[in-house]
């Protein structure tokens, strides 16, 4: 075996380490609300089904008429000649419909690089990138975890962070502080940073968008589908759960849940994992923001925020543009 296959054969026992870990706390009920990293492993375009089958998921149609809407009053903010970094692309569908139109207002963009832990993502995004945008001068993509310290090529210029999507609502404060920190590091001063938020209070919105057991079959389940097959777990059936979504009022945060239909025992890393019938696991938080919440994690890790978009006739998912100070 050459030095280059050890290597990536270490790489892979770290993050198959990592993985049974972060399952072992799930089932051991250490830790909930860790998962969504797992949700999209082999889902082809997540995104596009989500908003297919449930005409009530607010976060992803509010987000896109809010970027068409202030695509060009963005630009104004950002100007020409600027580097892009975008956390977290996503699928193909969310850049063409979220990053691709903020980009064409540009006469020219410096460079644009990709960040996601699924390099299937930050490849696809840089892709359509090069193959829309001609303004656009050098492209990048990157394998890594923005929770860590995320490496991208060396900027000279103006420094834009884009993060769409609230994939804030998945984190905790600790975790979001260390990410806005990632960030805060890779800007100079006067550099921006842009997130969309959701920012809904409104229930009745909130309970239609979850309630829709299509979410579940989409990426939900995808989590305990994706554990079974990666660790040849005959005896796991994830067919036998069900979707639930509790709406955690004193956290201001809905936890997406798999119920137990039915009971089953595994046998995993040697332990043994008793799941009785009714047990319910929270797999994914989706965190509902104030304004109030915004503007103190900006300003304890450097920024000041510059401007805020709104979409006035469906006020759900805001646009923060931060400026590094
Ligand atoms: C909520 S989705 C948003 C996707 C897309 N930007 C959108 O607006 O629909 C979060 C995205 O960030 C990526 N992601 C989440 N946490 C990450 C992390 N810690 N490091 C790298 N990528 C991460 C996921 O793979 C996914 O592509």
């Amino acid at each position: 075996m050459n030095v280059d296959s050890t290597k990536i054969r270490d790489q892979y026992s770290v993050y198959l380490e990592k993985v049974a870990t972060d399952f072992e706390d799930l089932f051991l009920g250490k830790r909930e609300g860790h998962l969504a990293e797992y949700m999209y492993e082999g889902v082809e375009d997540s995104f596009k089904e989500v908003t297919k089958e449930n005409e009530h998921y607010y976060v992803i149609r509010s987000d896109i008429d809010n970027i068409s809407k202030n695509s060009k009053d963005l630009y104004g903010v950002l100007g020409d000649d600027i580097n892009f970094i975008e956390l977290g692309p996503g699928s193909e569908s969310s850049v063409k419909e979220k990053t691709l139109p903020l980009l064409k207002e540009f006469k020219s963009i410096s460079s644009y690089h990709a960040v996601d832990y699924h390099i299937k993502f930050s490849l696809s995004a840089s892709n359509l990138v090069k193959l829309f945008i001609p303004n656009v001068q050098n492209v990048f993509s990157y394998k890594s975890d923005f929770t860590k310290d995320f490496p991208v090529q060396k900027i000279n210029g103006r420094v834009c962070v884009l993060l769409w999507g609230s994939t804030f609502s998945n984190f905790l404060d600790s975790e979001i502080n260390q990410i806005l920190q990632n960030i805060n590091k890779h800007l100079k001063v006067g550099d921006f940073f842009i997130a969309s938020m959701d920012c809904s209070s409104d229930l009745d919105l909130i309970k239609k968008a979850y309630s829709a057991k299509k979410i579940s079959r989409t990426i939900i389940i995808n989590i305990f589908k994706f554990f079974k097959n990666k660790f040849n777990l005959h005896c796991f059936d994830d067919s036998k759960f069900e979707f639930e979504y509790k709406w955690n009022k004193e956290k201001n945060e809905v936890n997406l849940c798999l119920k137990a239909k039915e009971a089953q025992r595994f046998s995993f890393y040697g332990r043994i994992i008793d799941i009785p019938k009714g047990k319910k696991y929270s797999l994914v938080r989706s965190r509902k923001f104030s304004q109030g919440w915004v503007d103190l994690m900006l300003r304890n890790n450097g920024f000041k925020c510059a401007k805020t978009f709104s979409n006035k006739e469906n006020v759900a998912v805001n646009i923060y543009v931060a400026q590094k100070v």
